[in-house]
């Protein structure tokens, strides 16, 4: 006997079938061994009938209702707004294990609207997800969620909501990360490189960088930084400059500013 769940066998529901709820299939369903087997919400009407004739074990409910009745696991994956207006509608049943995607919601608040549902889980996967690429967090640990999404990517636990909210502020970086390469990337074009080659150049340096941390497991990030800004070489220079520049104290900025946003702090 294991303790470990059984992802397999899964039969998995979804209400709200969107751009985040069409990435997790996919993501499933790209596993080779899968076999969960999913029930959709009808709306979007497209893009649940795209998902249901590509893979065979993907069904379309009749209606919100159908998918609590056939599911017992079920990720919740409406805009926050519309969790309000459809949720109180719909019967829950205690053996109800949700997995709540809406950011902006609290779990509290999931477990208000959901009750009698006995087990809400928060969790905050990405669109790259599609590709079983980047993590997942999940709040409180939950060994059957971890187990679902650790298989699409990594799956990191945390204990509170606290440690949540700090960690999804991470999420708001990613188009200052790719404003960042196109800067780069530009002034190679301005420099006469070719448009094709600079991105190739940059994507294949950047990824390498991105595996850094991997490698190096017990370097934290400043040390890294340290390790490429060799003493009176081109890394120390441009770090230098920017950080003249309080560069990096405006993203610590920026970053308290999203924070006290996630938190609907005025
Ligand atoms: N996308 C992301 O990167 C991301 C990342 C983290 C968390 N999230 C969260 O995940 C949730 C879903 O995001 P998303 O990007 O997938 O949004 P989305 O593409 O707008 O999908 C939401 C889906 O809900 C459907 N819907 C509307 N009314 C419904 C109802 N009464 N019953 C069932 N479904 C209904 C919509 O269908 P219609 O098109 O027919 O209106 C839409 O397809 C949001 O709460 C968001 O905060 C998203």
């Amino acid at each position: 006997m294991t303790d470990e769940p059984e992802i397999g066998a899964m039969k998995l529901g979804f209400i709200g079938t969107g751009a985040l709820t069409a990435a997790i299939v996919s993501g499933l369903k790209s596993v080779a061994d899968n076999s969960v087997s999913v029930l959709l919400s009808p709306r979007n009407e497209e893009i649940a009938a795209e998902l249901a004739a590509r893979y065979p074990d993907v069904r379309i409910a009749d209606d919100n209702q159908a998918v609590l009745d056939q599911c017992d696991l079920v990720m919740l994956a409406v805009r926050p707004q519309i969790a309000h207006d459809v949720l109180p509608g719909l019967r829950f049943r205690r053996e109800h294990h949700l997995i709540s995607l809406i950011a902006t919601l609290p779990r509290e608040e999931i477990a208000r609207l959901t009750a009698p549902a006995h087990q809400v889980t928060k969790a905050l996967p990405m669109p790259m997800i599609a590709h079983r690429l980047g993590a997942t967090i999940i709040c409180p640990p939950d060994a059957t969620v971890a187990a679902l999404f650790g298989n699409l990517g990594k799956a990191i636990e945390v204990e509170n909501s606290a440690e949540f909210n700090a960690l999804s502020v991470v999420t708001a970086t990613y188009a200052s990360y790719f404003r960042y390469l196109d800067t780069i990337n530009s002034w190679l074009k301005k420099n006469g490189v070719e448009e094709g080659k600079g991105r190739d150049y940059i994507a294949s340096l950047f990824k390498a960088l991105g595996s850094a941390p991997d490698m190096s497991p017990d370097a934290d990030f400043m040390h890294l930084a340290q390790d490429y800004a060799t003493r009176g070489g081109i890394n120390e220079q441009v770090l230098r400059e920017l950080t003249a520049r309080n560069v990096f104290d405006a993203l610590t900025e920026s970053l308290d500013g999203v924070h006290r946003r996630i938190l609907e702090i005025p």
